[in-house]
């Protein structure tokens, strides 16, 4: 038998035991090949492995199929006449959603409403028994957030300076904070952590070079970055995707 490799797409197994852990769904990367094994029966599993060579693609395209919230089209409409460009991306709501949904009976606070884009999503994943405090400065822009999500009981709406908010909050502790202005940011950070229960989630995005970013920004931002990277009550993922995402999660001390 000749011992060059056989280039060929193959099935490198056809029936393997894997000790008795129940396996759903294994992907993993074997001699350049996607491995998917399958489990084809319960306890014990006897599974099924096809290796794919990588022409192959997986098709995982992560602007489709975001099933956004019911009033988004309209925010988003409105926000256009507005003339408000400072509105999360559908990546960033999606994220958001996925992040409330894993909080259950728990309290969030989003610092910069905006005209409600990522209030709407972060209610879509928010249950019954949570609430939502959230802030912005300036009530044009809220009023269009009120109009489409005011009939909500699960949020409440300030209209004010969210460092000085934060100040008036600081016996009240969050499970996630949206953190999308610069007092909480930029400026307000430690009354931000603060403000974080222990397991608690800080989620910032526009970490990347955005259009819309005044002289002298980037180095800001690097410089949070930094700050978030050096603290030890923290454990942070920095996600190069949207437009530069920061999740960050508050440790015990
Ligand atoms: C990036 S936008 C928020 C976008 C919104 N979170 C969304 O996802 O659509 C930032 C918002 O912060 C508000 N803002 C600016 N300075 C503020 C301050 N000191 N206190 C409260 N809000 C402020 C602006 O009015 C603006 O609506």
């Amino acid at each position: 038998m000749s011992a060059e490799r056989d280039n060929r797409p193959k099935r490198i197994a056809t029936r393997t035991r894997v000790n008795s852990a129940p396996v759903s769904l294994l992907d993993c990367k074997r001699e350049g090949a996607l491995c998917s094994i399958r489990a084809t029966s319960g306890l014990g599993g006897i599974i099924s492995c096809w290796a794919l060579r990588s022409f192959n693609k997986v098709d995982m395209n992560d602007q489709e199929n975001l099933n956004p919230p019911a009033t988004l089209k309209q925010i988003q409409q409105e926000s256009e006449s507005l003339g408000f460009r400072m509105s999360s991306d559908l990546l960033t709501g999606s994220l958001l959603r996925t992040l409330a949904a894993t909080k259950p009976a728990c309290q969030f606070l989003e610092l910069g409403t905006g005209t409600g884009i990522a209030t709407a999503w972060l209610l879509d994943g928010m249950d019954q028994d949570s609430q939502l405090v959230t802030v912005d400065n300036d009530d044009s822009v809220v009023s269009v957030a009120r109009e489409y999500l005011g009939h909500d009981r699960r949020v409440a709406f300030y209209v004010e300076d969210s460092g000085l908010l934060l100040e008036r909050f600081r016996n009240q502790q969050f499970d996630l904070i949206f953190a999308d202005t610069w007092p909480g940011k930029y400026s307000h950070l430690e009354q931000a952590l603060e403000s974080l229960k222990v397991g608690g989630l800080y989620v910032i995005d526009d970490m990347l070079p955005q259009p819309n970013w005044p002289e002298g920004h980037a180095s800001k931002a690097s410089q949070l970055i930094s700050v978030l990277e050096s603290r030890s009550n923290l454990m942070i993922t920095k996600m190069n995707w949207s437009t530069g995402v920061i999740v960050a999660a508050r440790l015990k001390e």
